[in-house]
């Protein structure tokens, strides 16, 4: 068996500070007699001394596009635009199997010089279940944030920050008047998230899932003061809320965190709004008289880089000590190779590394 080699690559997104190996997995990952390369990267969270002291090799940033043709190359979000032939393996999101804007392109690129995307988002287990994600983080902080909205305390725009400095916000203060909140998808990640936001906000949240979804009841889900939607949608259910809803006289939300941003898509439970919210503008006003202010912010786990790379690399571990074309990475090549065919591209047989 030839040796693993990982490259792990400086993210081109600028404000990306999240890593998929934080230093203390790249250790153990050494230990195992994995070869591992880490690109210098002035915005990861972790400082490029705790990689090289854990007994990584160090390289300049982008310089994966000449590592030997057999290392695998890791990332979490989009590559630059150049090359135009992806020669590598790469194990990323690569937003690409949905019909996403770019998506030809990107496989075009895989196709071109024959490398693989195995793509994170089909990391999965035998039954479907991803197995590294950011879901709780992103339901942390939407709660937190849609909390801190509610009780006026929200600045924008919004920065990476730590779990300390956020919590340090997020406690109740003497003068905070009580609300009730509701979490929709509360026994997934992100809603097992929002609710440990909520507890930390002194909060005791109402927790929905399938079963008190099922038979919908609209006007109990309108008198809570605060809702976070975490739910993953699989298959299309009547919208949680319908423009109606927010004008009617039974409404006391005033704010409503939509952590699933499933804006546009069929399966959208909460069609009430046609574009996501942004760092820079963290909310939006979707009803002036009473309020209701709207948090959709589709890169939550950003804002707590250190926090959520410290879950996501602990998840991603045991899985890259075992990478290869079997088991769930087998199943991310199925899921390239299918993806590359509905689009015309012939991923051919991945070479062979
Ligand atoms: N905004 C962000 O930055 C961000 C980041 C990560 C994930 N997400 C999104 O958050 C969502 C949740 O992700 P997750 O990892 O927590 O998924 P998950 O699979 O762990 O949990 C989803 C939960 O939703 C529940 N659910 C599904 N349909 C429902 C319905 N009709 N009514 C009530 N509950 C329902 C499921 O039973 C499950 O408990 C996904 O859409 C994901 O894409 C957003």
């Amino acid at each position: 068996m030839t040796e693993l080699h990982l490259w792990l690559r400086h993210e081109a997104r600028t404000t990306e500070r999240r890593t998929p190996i934080v230093p203390d997995d790249a250790r153990r990952l050494v230990g195992d007699g994995v070869e591992l390369t880490v690109e210098e990267s002035p915005q990861r969270v972790f400082p490029i001394e705790e990689y090289e002291a854990a007994g990584c090799r160090i390289a300049p940033a982008g310089s994966w596009v000449t590592a030997p043709r057999d290392a695998v190359v890791l990332g979490l979000k989009e590559l630059p635009d150049e090359p135009a032939e992806l020669t590598h393996r790469h194990v990323f999101f690569g937003h690409a199997y949905k019909g996403q804007p770019g998506a030809a392109d990107l496989l075009g690129r895989f196709a071109a010089g024959g490398g693989a995307l195995f793509d994170l988002e089909y990391l999965v287990d035998d039954t479907g279940r991803r197995l590294a994600a950011f879901g709780f983080w992103a339901g942390y902080l939407g709660a937190a944030l849609a909390v801190l909205r509610h009780r006026g305390r929200l600045r924008a725009p919004l920065t990476p920050t730590t779990k300390e400095d956020l919590d340090e916000t997020l406690k109740p203060a003497a003068d905070d008047v009580e609300f009730t909140g509701l979490v929709v998808g509360a026994l997934g990640r992100s809603g097992r998230g929002a609710r440990a936001a909520f507890a930390t906000a002194g909060a005791d949240p109402t927790c929905w899932d399938l079963a008190e979804t099922r038979d919908l009841d609209r006007t109990a889900l309108l008198r809570h003061d605060v809702m976070v939607n975490a739910v993953l949608a699989t298959s299309p259910v009547p919208p949680f809320l319908r423009e109606q809803d927010l004008d009617s006289p039974d409404r006391r939300l005033r704010t409503l965190c939509d952590v699933t941003c499933d804006v546009g898509s069929p399966l959208n439970v909460l069609p009430v709004y046609d574009d996501t919210t942004s760092w820079d503008e963290p909310v939006r006003r979707l009803r002036d008289e009473p309020p209701l202010d709207l948090i959709a912010i589709d890169n939550l786990p950003s804002l707590l880089p250190l926090e959520s790379s410290t879950d996501f690399s602990a998840a991603l571990l045991p899985h890259l000590r075992d990478f290869g074309v079997s088991g769930p990475w087998g199943r991310c090549l199925d899921r390239f190779r299918a993806a590359s065919r509905a689009h015309g591209v012939d991923a051919g047989e991945s070479r062979d590394h």
